[in-house]
């Protein structure tokens, strides 16, 4: 199967979200593939991060760290002019970027919990950031096949939302979700032949949900690995007829 839908050319892949995580497992599959020429691995500390600089030892090139803040612009102004200066065209960008716990965001399990700073945390990382690189990257992705997936959560899911809690984190990705969908329209009409997914992992072993697992079914945390190869798979069987819609790892569709 092609990496993106209807892709003849080897491929130039961003991941931001990239040093640690889903978005680690990502880089690695990605740079095991013979049809991916460059993976661009962004993160705040991607440039000291050292699972992506044993993959920087084994690809070379291949590899491009970048060191970018996605919650600040004028980093992920930085990105695009200096580090993607020389890329004229991303075929696939996955956006990993997300927290439960982490940088002040907090997993409330009920309204007495919450507050105005960590609600606006976990909106700064989970909904604003990822749109606002895909803002950035827009002139990268104007041409040809390209695909912007962004990873989600099930728990985003309105429909699906029957045990409440982890407020800011839900409220984040039903948030995110909209976004993408609003984006998929609007890129449909600056590019048909691009692809805009909302994509959830399942539930996989990674510091995000690691204070979390005790709760989890047998079998029913994956590998980070896991994981990536599902993703990969569903974003290649994707294209831009599904633009603006919400997957499981599983390839079924997840309700808004
Ligand atoms: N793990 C799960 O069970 C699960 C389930 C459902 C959905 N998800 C979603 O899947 C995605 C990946 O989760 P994960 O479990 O792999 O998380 P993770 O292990 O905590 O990794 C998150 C990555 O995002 C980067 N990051 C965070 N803030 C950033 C920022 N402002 N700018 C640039 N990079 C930033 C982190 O690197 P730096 O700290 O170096 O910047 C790290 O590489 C998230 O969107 C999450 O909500 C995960």
């Amino acid at each position: 199967m092609s990496l993106i839908f209807e892709l003849n050319s080897e491929a130039h892949v961003l991941i931001c979200g990239a040093s640690r995580g889903i978005g680690l497992a990502l880089c690695a599959a990605l740079l095991a593939r013979d049809d991916v020429t460059q993976v661009w691995a962004v993160a705040r500390k991607a440039s000291t991060a050292t699972e992506l600089a044993r993959l920087a030892d084994q690809y070379g090139d291949r590899l491009k760290r970048v060191d970018c803040d996605a919650c600040n612009e004028q980093s992920l102004e930085a990105l695009v002019s200096d580090a993607l200066g020389e890329c004229d065209h991303l075929h696939l960008v996955i956006s990993t970027l997300g927290i439960l716990h982490q940088d002040g965001a907090k997993a409330e399990k009920g309204l007495a919990q919450l507050t105005l700073a960590s609600m606006q945390a976990s909106f700064a990382t989970n909904t604003f950031a990822p749109i606002l690189l895909l803002k950035h990257l827009l002139p990268l992705l104007r041409k040809q096949p390209s695909t912007f997936a962004a990873l989600s959560a099930r728990v985003g899911s309105i429909g699906d939302n029957r045990l409440g809690g982890w407020y800011s984190y839900r409220a984040s990705k039903a948030a995110l979700n909209q976004l993408l969908h609003t984006a998929s329209i609007e890129l449909k009409r600056l590019n048909p032949a691009s692809t805009v997914l909302a994509i959830h992992p399942g539930t996989t072993d990674t510091e995000l949900s690691q204070p979390f697992q005790a709760n989890v079914p047998d079998g029913q945390l994956f590998e980070p690995a896991f994981s990536a190869d599902r993703i990969i798979e569903l974003v290649g069987a994707h294209g831009p007829s599904d633009s603006g819609t919400f997957w499981a790892w599983d390839d079924k569709p997840i309700v808004w």
